[in-house]
């Protein structure tokens, strides 16, 4: 059995990750890939609890490190009982999030530095990395726009200023310059099929399709 492929969305909020998570898993599932869709954090029942206290708690109440923490404490239980096993069965699993979230908002926005983030990661789930990370660049200006048009209420994120919400951006157009095999850099502001467009062409070019 070959080991299946771990693609993650990554990118600020509103950038268009959860629709183009539903766009990829159709497209994949037609090439006759089993395809899981998961997300963080959460993707697992306790990754979820640990996903609300995140999500849910007021701006302030946990410090960065905290948070990192709790992010990497959720993945490495997503990892072990949903992910690998997936993987271990010859699926394709397509993650909204994974670690180039913390990277970017804890280590770049919250200014833990790189050097935390990347011995934090190796704590916790050690050498392994996604196969192909796809950062959807938004600014943080159209980000606030998708933002408002939306009905539900702002996590606590989403309720952090825009000079954090730079710095996260910055954080990922970072990453993908130092890791120009694994990620790889689309403008969020394509219409949506565009996107998926250049999504799969990277999929076909950096992966193959079975
Ligand atoms: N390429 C696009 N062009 C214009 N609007 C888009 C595009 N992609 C997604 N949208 C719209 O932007 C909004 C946010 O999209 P989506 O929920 O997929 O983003 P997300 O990255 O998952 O956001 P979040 O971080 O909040 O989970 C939605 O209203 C969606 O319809
Ligand atoms: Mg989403």
């Amino acid at each position: 059995m070959t080991r299946g492929r771990l693609i993650t969305l990554e990118g600020g909020e509103g950038a268009g990750k959860s629709t183009q998570i539903r766009a990829l898993d159709s497209a994949l599932s037609t090439h006759g890939i089993a395809v899981t869709t998961t997300r963080e954090p959460g993707g697992t029942p306790h990754a979820e609890t640990i996903r609300g206290l995140l999500l849910n708690s007021e701006p302030g109440t946990f410090d960065g490190m905290t948070q990192a923490l709790l992010h990497y404490a959720a993945r490495r239980e997503h990892l072990r009982q949903t992910i690998l096993p997936a993987l271990e069965e010859g699926g394709w699993v397509l993650s909204d999030r994974f670690s180039d979230s913390t990277m970017a908002y804890q280590g770049y926005g919250a200014g833990l530095g790189r050097d935390l983030i990347e011995a934090l990661h190796t704590i916790a789930i050690g050498t392994f990395k996604p196969d192909l990370t796809v950062i959807l660049d938004l600014s943080s200006e159209r980000s606030q726009v998708r933002l408002d048009t939306r009905a539900e209420d702002r996590n606590a994120y989403e309720l952090l200023d825009q000079a954090f919400h730079d710095r996260v951006r910055a954080g990922f157009l970072d990453i993908a310059r130092r890791e120009p095999d694994r990620c790889i850099v689309v403008d969020a502001t394509l219409p949506e099929a565009a996107v998926t467009a250049a999504i799969f062409e990277a999929i076909e070019d950096k992966l193959g399709l079975p």
